[in-house]
């Protein structure tokens, strides 16, 4: 080794590297230049460096930074840089317009309808195109590096004036056009949200003219698919034949099967899963609880479980309260209440248990907080969904062992999504890298008190800069527009 090689921004000595791959941890010391990482050497073999920082992880892990790959997190890297939420996990990429909604490319003249209102107001679609939303992204330098989905929703309202039928010739071929150039622009995929309103009437012939663009740039389509409920098995069906008709990768976005009388069903769910992904390229997304959280609509109340809400634009106080509560206090059923309260967010305790372990722990798993950043009282999953994986359902109850926890937080995502170069702790590796100790790791956030930044979160680094550093942000950006790896991964 010559002496320059040895010149080192930060050198992270004495702690267990596990590397995102799933491969066993082992010892080692991690050396950083620049945005990069440089050397991964056995312990002490890079001890005649004088690096300018000498980080001693002595009964910590070094692992890649957490990709989040199912977020709204689209005003969020604008308004808030800092990322507090996510950055607090250890969580260093973000994969935003999840779920057919979209910042961008969309102006808004009127209120955005429900789902995305989730994303902000009005004024805040203020983005004719993917183009000038990256160029936000770039000005606001947020913490995490952001990954830009473009969501069918956001594309329908933008070029429908009636999102409740299904899209004509002109219309497709607009709503392709603002597609290709928004993954021009560095887009790495389309998402839908086939259960939502604005979305519902786009049938599979819709969906694939749209994912056919996607295929041809290399990108990735991923889902919130039609029905979750009764009809789940037949909504994988058509994700599956979506993705082979459009020959473009999926991901089946929060998979879940919700409502009581579905609880046990990630049992026929999963197998059809396992089987699809030896035919086309099929992976899927999870947060670990069994809650959901979106819009409250009247029309899915459902009586016999528990709905939490988190915001109302009608009633403001009602965050945080039980709708069955509100219901009660009103005199009224809970459907009039969420009547009442619209437009509002809520929490549903739609899952079973035992479904959530099953999915988590499905190999093709991978990791996403579907937290939603504006909401009063949010879901406790946009601040603890990552340590949450690995200190409650690792460590404590023994779902897997941490490295396969890391690898679906990490190497799984960044190959899922042709994020080159990300989610690995290798030499040539952007330095996206978090120490955390493994005894300790765990989640704070609960549904009664959401915003609570977890323990055992020791540094966290997004290319190379200290964003977060024992329990605290730094005041250092370091985030970038990811785009796609050339041809995919
Ligand atoms: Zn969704
Ligand atoms: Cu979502």
């Amino acid at each position: 080794m010559n002496s320059d090689r040895l010149e080192f921004d930060t050198l992270i000595r004495g702690g267990t590297v596990i590397d995102g791959t799933g491969a066993p941890g082992r010892p080692g010391d991690v050396a950083i230049r620049g945005d990069r990482i440089v050397e991964v050497a056995p312990p002490g073999a890079l001890d005649s460096a004088a690096p300018a920082s000498l980080v001693d992880a002595a009964g910590c892990v070094v692992a890649p930074g957490f990709i989040d790959v199912h977020t709204h997190d689209d005003r969020a890297v604008l308004v808030t840089p800092e990322m507090t939420p996510k950055v607090c996990q250890g969580v260093t990429s973000v994969v935003i317009g999840n779920c057919g909604v979209s910042l961008s490319p969309l102006r808004l003249e009127e209120s955005p309808p429900p789902p995305l209102n989730l994303l902000g107001e009005r004024e805040d679609f203020r983005f004719a195109t993917v183009a000038d939303y990256v160029g936000a992204v770039s000005d606001a330098r947020p913490c995490t590096n952001v990954a830009i989905l473009i969501g069918h929703s956001t594309l329908r309202v933008g070029t429908m004036p009636d999102t409740g039928r299904k899209a004509v010739a002109g219309e497709i071929d607009r709503m392709r056009a603002l597609l290709a150039e928004g993954l021009a622009a560095g887009a790495v995929g389309f998402s839908t949200g086939l259960f939502y309103r604005p979305n519902a009437a786009a049938d599979m012939d819709e969906v694939v003219a749209l994912a056919e663009v996607v295929a041809d740039a290399g990108g990735i389509y991923t889902t919130h698919m039609r029905d979750e409920h009764d009809g789940v098995l037949e909504s994988l069906a058509e994700t599956f034949e979506t993705g082979r008709r459009a020959r473009v990768p999926v991901v089946i976005s929060h998979h879940k099967c919700a409502s009581p009388q579905n609880w046990g069903r990630s049992r026929e769910t999963l197998p059809r899963i396992d089987v699809a992904s030896r035919e086309q390229r099929v992976a899927l997304d999870a947060y670990p609880y069994a809650a959901g959280s979106t819009v409250l609509d009247p029309d899915v109340v459902e009586e016999e479980i528990r709905i939490l809400v988190t915001w109302s634009k009608a009633v403001p106080e009602a965050a945080g309260r039980d709708l069955a509560d509100i219901a009660g206090a009103w005199g009224c059923s809970q459907r009039e209440a969420a009547q009442r309260l619209d437009p509002a967010g809520a929490i549903y305790f739609s899952m079973d248990e035992a479904d959530v372990r099953r999915i988590l722990a499905f190999p093709l798993t991978m990791i996403g907080s579907d937290g939603l950043p504006h909401d009063e009282h949010p879901h406790p999953r946009l601040w603890g969904t990552f340590p949450r994986v690995i200190g409650h359902y690792g460590r404590d109850e023994g779902l897997f062992p941490i490295e396969q926890a890391v690898h679906k937080m990490t190497g799984l995502p960044a190959q899922t999504f042709g994020l080159a170069d990300r989610g690995t702790v290798r030499p040539g590796a952007y330095a996206d890298m978090i120490v955390f100790d493994p005894e300790t790791i765990l989640d704070r956030a609960t549904f009664a008190d959401p915003c609570r930044t977890p323990a055992g979160i020791d540094r966290v680094y997004v290319n190379g800069s200290l964003v977060w550093k024992d329990g605290a942000a730094t005041g250092a950006g370091g985030g970038r527009v990811l785009q796609r790896a050339e041809g995919g991964a």
